[in-house]
Formats: structure tokens, C-alpha cells, sequence
């Protein structure tokens, strides 16, 4: 009997910590562009509402980064990342009865994960931040017409809150979400009925997202993901032409393979020439070692390109870069030059491309190169 007690207690333990770990899973993305700061405002509600449920966090991002001191350290959302959230609030400025360009400009840049359906079923809702008001609702349903051909499950307000708003004042309350009249002088803005009305718009996603949790398919993410970066068409757009896979010059291999990991080694060589051979500071300056540096990473993704059967799109992460420089003892910018290697893979393979480094400098490298790039990948 205590042991059957025992079994059921720690059941209802497990089952407790699964159901708080699955709640605390659930994230809204409240998707902001904000000039002077309004729709940050009414943001900042929207995301005390959705929290407000405690079982979903939400996250405040812009859609471009901003110099206004209110909101330069809100970070930039990603268009891959809107398939990792359970639901979106989106919040604009309306700019002549419309959403501001910013945020139509984001919006242009969702086209794969609207092919892939990736949004298919997320929960979305809207908020802005007016002048006068003028075309409000107009704006708020032009921009439903971009989640509606999403196939997001549109969120409105309707009425609610509407007993408890202070009615002395003109109110940006509407049907389809909330808005602030920021131009109205008299009274603060958004007044305490607004950030009342965003924080209940936000609570009211919040219980919709929960609800709709796993109804949708987010499987369909990582395909569209995939798509959108053919690192051969970055290649070509980028006009980067990748050298021929120079020759082992001892008893090495160009590349080891090891698991999902491949191991490769380089310097700078093309055509089989080193290109600006040398010591840095005595025969050749920092612009000759970066073109050197560009040489070697380039032969670097030359044979990763070899190891993985020709298609780049199967690199998952470049994991660790080690850049090597022929340098005088005292030299210490070899992180400057290292960076030559360490942006093109960013430029190329985006955040898969993003790596552990190690740079420094030696005393001589082998056939006099300037440059030595030892790298690691993994791969499919
Ligand atoms: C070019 C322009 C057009 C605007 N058009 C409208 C409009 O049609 N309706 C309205 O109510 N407010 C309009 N406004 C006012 C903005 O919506 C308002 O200033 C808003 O609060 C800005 O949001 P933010 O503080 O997040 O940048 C306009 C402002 C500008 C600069």
C-alpha cells in the first residue's frame, strides 16, 4: 500500500514537472517597429498581458534596429525565428491609414514561410500606435490581410475591456485590436485605458495560444528553413567563385572525416602559387594578409565542398576556426585578421557559419604563406 502511495506520487510529480516544463515552453514573439517609441509602449503591455497568464513568456523584437535611446537595446527579430513561437503579437506605427514600412518590408522578407506554410494556424493579433487616429481600423485590417494569406487565426478585441475605459477622453479602442492616439496632447499617451486594453489583448493571445499549442504544424519550419539558405544561390548572388581543391603537398589528406565532423587545414594558396607570401609588418602589410586570409578560407570551403559530396547546404555548423599569422613577436591585431575568414563564413552560411576561434601568431608557416586556417565543421 505505502509502495503503491509512493508509485502514485511520484507519477503526479513527473506529470506536474512534464505539464510545467511543457507551459514553460510556450513563447509569444510581440513583433514591434516603433519610431518614437509608442507602439514600444503599448508593447511593453501586450507582453504583461500574455505573461500575465503564467504559463507564456513573451519576447519583445523589433523588425529593424532602431537608434531612438528607448529602443536600441530591444533585439532584431529573424524571419526563421517567427516558426519558434506559439503565437504573434504584431505592433506598428500606422502611417496613412497603413503599417509602416518597416514592418511591410519584414513582412515582404516571409515569402518561403508562407510557401512552406509555416505560419499555417499560429495565433496573431495587432496593436498600433496612432496620431489622431485616423484609418485606424483600416490599418489594423491591412495588416490582417498579410496574416490572413499566412493563414494565422486572427485574434481581434471585439468589445472587451470596453465597460472598464475611461470614456471622458477619446480612446483608441477598436474591434480588431488596440490602438494609442498619441497625438492627442491633452492626456498621456497611451493613456491608462489603452496599456488596460493592450495588456487584456495580450492576456486574451496568451489563453488562444496555450489553447492552439500543437495544433499546427511547425515541422514544415525547418524545410522552409533549408530552403531559403542554397548556399550554392548565396554563393552566386555573392559572386563567389570557389578555387579548385588544392592537392595535399605531404603525407596528409586534404580532409578527415571523422563522424559528423570534418577536420581541414589550409594556407594560401591559388593557382598553385602562395598568394603574398611573407612575414606581416616585413614583407607584406594587413591588406596583403587579408587577401591571403580570403584565399585560405575560400580553399577551406573548396574542400568542404569535396568532403560533402558537392553540396554545401549539408554543413549544420562551422564549429571552430584556428587562424595562424606570420607575424613579429610583438604583433597583436591577429584578431582583426582573422576576421576576414570568420565574416565570410557568417556572409555565407548565416548563423550556421557563426564559430568558436582561436588566432595567433607564429614565427614562419610552412611554403612561406602568411596564413594558416585549421577549421571544423559539422555536417548532415
Ligand atoms: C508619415 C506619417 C503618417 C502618419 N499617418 C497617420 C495616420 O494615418 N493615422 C494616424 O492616426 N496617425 C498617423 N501618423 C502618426 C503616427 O501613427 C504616430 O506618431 C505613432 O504614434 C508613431 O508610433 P511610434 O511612436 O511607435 O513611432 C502618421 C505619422 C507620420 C510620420
Amino acid at each position: 500500500m505505502k509502495k503503491l502511495f509512493k508509485s502514485t506520487v511520484l507519477l503526479l510529480s513527473i506529470l506536474c514537472m512534464s505539464q510545467h516544463i511543457h507551459a514553460q515552453e510556450t513563447k509569444i514573439l510581440v513583433l514591434i517597429h516603433s519610431d518614437n517609441g509608442g507602439t514600444y509602449t503599448l508593447a511593453q503591455e501586450v507582453a504583461k498581458g500574455i505573461e500575465s497568464t503564467g504559463k507564456v513568456k513573451a519576447d519583445i523584437k523589433l523588425v529593424k534596429s532602431s537608434s531612438n535611446s528607448s529602443l536600441k537595446d530591444i533585439p532584431v527579430a529573424t524571419v526563421e525565428e517567427l516558426t519558434t513561437y506559439n503565437g504573434i503579437a504584431f505592433g506598428s506605427p500606422i502611417y496613412f491609414g497603413n503599417i509602416s514600412t518597416a514592418m511591410s518590408e519584414f513582412l515582404s522578407k516571409t515569402v518561403d514561410l508562407w510557401s512552406n506554410h509555416a505560419l499555417e494556424g499560429m495565433p496573431a493579433t495587432v496593436f498600433m500606435s496612432a496620431g489622431s487616429g485616423a484609418g485606424k481600423e483600416l490599418a489594423i485590417q491591412s495588416f490582417w490581410n498579410s496574416l490572413a494569406v499566412h493563414g494565422m487565426i486572427l485574434v481581434p478585441s471585439g468589445i472587451m475591456g470596453n465597460e472598464s475605459i475611461d470614456k471622458t477622453v477619446p480612446q483608441g479602442n477598436t474591434v480588431l485590436g488596440t490602438t494609442s492616439l498619441a497625438s492627442l496632447k491633452n492626456v498621456e499617451r497611451p493613456t491608462k485605458s489603452e496599456r488596460y486594453l493592450a495588456k487584456i489583448q495580450g492576456q486574451n493571445l496568451s489563453k488562444i495560444a496555450l489553447a492552439l499549442k500543437g495544433t499546427y504544424q511547425s515541422s514544415l519550419i525547418t524545410k522552409g528553413d533549408n530552403q531559403e539558405k542554397n548556399i550554392d544561390e548565396v554563393l552566386k548572388e555573392k559572386k563567389i567563385e570557389l578555387p579548385t581543391v588544392p592537392q595535399p603537398a605531404g603525407s596528409y589528406e586534404p580532409y578527415v572525416r571523422t563522424g559528423n565532423l570534418i577536420f581541414i587545414n589550409q594556407v594560401a594558396l591559388k593557382n598553385g602559387k602562395i598568394v603574398n607570401p611573407g612575414k606581416l609588418g616585413v614583407d607584406i602589410n594587413e591588406k596583403q594578409v587579408n587577401e591571403a586570409t580570403r584565399a585560405t578560407i575560400l580553399n577551406v570551403l573548396s574542400v568542404l565542398k569535396d568532403a560533402v559530396g558537392g553540396d554545401l547546404n549539408q554543413v549544420k555548423k562551422c564549429v571552430q576556426l584556428t587562424g595562424i599569422f606570420n607575424t613579429k613577436a610583438d604583433y597583436t591585431q591577429h584578431a582583426d585578421l582573422m576576421n576576414v575568414a570568420s565574416n565570410l563564413l557568417v556572409e555565407i552560411f548565416g548563423d550556421k557559419g557563426k564559430h568558436a576561434r582561436a588566432t595567433y601568431g607564429a614565427s614562419s608557416i610552412p611554403v612561406n604563406s602568411s596564413v594558416e586556417i585549421q577549421a571544423i565543421f559539422e555536417v548532415e
